[in-house]
């Protein structure tokens, strides 16, 4: 936890009075949803914007308001986590099934930070399970295509069912192993009808905020 909480720590020292600010998605950004909503209490006047229905839940909780995508014409800075990081500073996201409104929000900010323990980082993009959103309608037929692909997909399930992302579509996990080339592999799996989002996120992070146990360290892009 420690870990997290160092990272969270430093990345609100990226944010400022006045800024819009993305807030992705999973375990580190809530911890440090909970440090922000102590600055706002404070006085610090953001304006939020968000990535899942996941972190509007969490962050109405600490009383943060979520506004509208659509009512802001750009993000200053966005905050989020990653399953797994490269020393070029990719990633894969999606773990927590929300990589499509992430990927748009990253896409639209001026700067992004990541903020991860050190358990992410890896030599090679691989070994996490590379999440695809796909359109219920070709997810059958995108696993077989996966399958020939040698991808090693599989159709995320919770409580039995097909997992239903925020925007109605299926997740495809595919346990690949180290991937050499992650931007071909991007825009391979784009290019098939049905595919949504691919998890793997190249040019994206412009910081990176690693939490130890005892320190943070920060790398840029
Ligand atoms: C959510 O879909 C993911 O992209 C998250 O950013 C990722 O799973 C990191 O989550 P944790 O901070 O819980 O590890």
């Amino acid at each position: 936890m420690n870990k997290k909480l160092n990272a969270a720590k430093k990345a609100t020292e990226f944010i400022s009075d006045g800024m819009v600010l993305g807030l992705g998605t999973g375990s580190t950004v809530e911890v440090m949803i909970e440090e922000l909503s102590k600055k706002i209490k404070a006085g610090l006047n953001i304006k939020c914007i968000s990535t899942s229905n996941r972190t509007t839940k969490f962050a109405n909780k600490f009383g943060i308001i979520i506004h509208e995508f659509d009512s802001v014409s750009k993000i200053d800075l966005t905050v989020d986590g990653a399953d797994e990081v490269d020393p070029y500073l990719r990633g894969i996201k999606g773990g927590g099934g929300a990589l499509l409104y992430e990927k748009i929000v990253a896409y639209n900010s001026e700067k992004n930070i990541w903020i991860v323990d050190d358990s992410k980082l890896v030599n090679k993009l691989g070994n996490f399970p590379l999440p695809v959103e796909v359109i219920p309608f070709a997810s059958r037929k995108l696993l077989m295509k996966f399958e020939s692909m040698r991808l090693n997909p599989s159709i995320r399930k919770l409580d039995n069912k097909n997992f239903v992302t925020d925007s109605g579509n299926f997740i495809i996990d595919c346990k690949i192993g180290e991937i050499e080339n992650p931007k071909e592999l991007e825009k391979e799996l784009k290019m098939i009808p049905g595919v949504v989002e691919v998890g793997l996120f190249i040019d994206v992070a412009d910081y990176l905020i690693i939490g130890y146990n005892d320190r943070t360290e920060v790398l840029e892009k």
